[in-house]
């Protein structure tokens, strides 16, 4: 079973437990690592801790979100080993896979309606990684 990590900021709450639910329904296992109240905070740790759970295997996919996707995005992408795009839109969320091999997703919750969201998420968790040339470009990300 595709198990996925889920993290935000304090904007991006409700979304991020819309995207649970959503995608529990679908049969992923999920480790949502909140945060769980309210409280303002800081989008980096979240992003990290998210990133960290991809990158040591613990989890295979992470979906991350913060008001705009951006900051959280830039955080989880200083982790060796991630590739995560900020999508607003599908063709991006299935291209980010199929082209980049992306191990995250990020989404603004300032940015997209809950609808498109899900959309964006069941782009991303339903494409594959389509290898070839792609992965000799992949493999030239880390440097
Ligand atoms: C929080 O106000 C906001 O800056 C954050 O959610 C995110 O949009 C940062 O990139």
């Amino acid at each position: 079973m595709t198990k996925v990590v889920l993290s935000s900021d304090h904007a991006a709450i409700d979304l991020r437990r819309a995207v649970a639910d959503h995608i529990e329904a679908q049969g992923y296992e999920v480790e949502d690592i909140g945060p769980q109240t309210p409280e303002s905070t800081h989008y980096p740790k979240h992003g990290h801790a998210a990133a960290e759970a991809v990158a040591s295997g613990r989890a295979d996919l992470g979906i991350i979100l913060c008001g705009t996707g951006q900051g959280i995005m830039m955080a989880a992408n200083k982790v060796k080993g991630i590739r995560c795009g900020v999508c607003s839109d599908t063709f991006s969320a299935a291209m980010i896979r199929q082209h980049n091999n992306a191990n995250m997703l990020s989404l603004g919750a300032r940015v997209v309606g809950e609808g498109l969201a899900l959309s964006i998420v069941d782009a991303f968790l339903g494409a594959e990684f389509e290898g070839g040339r792609h992965a000799t470009r992949v493999d030239m990300i880390e440097g």
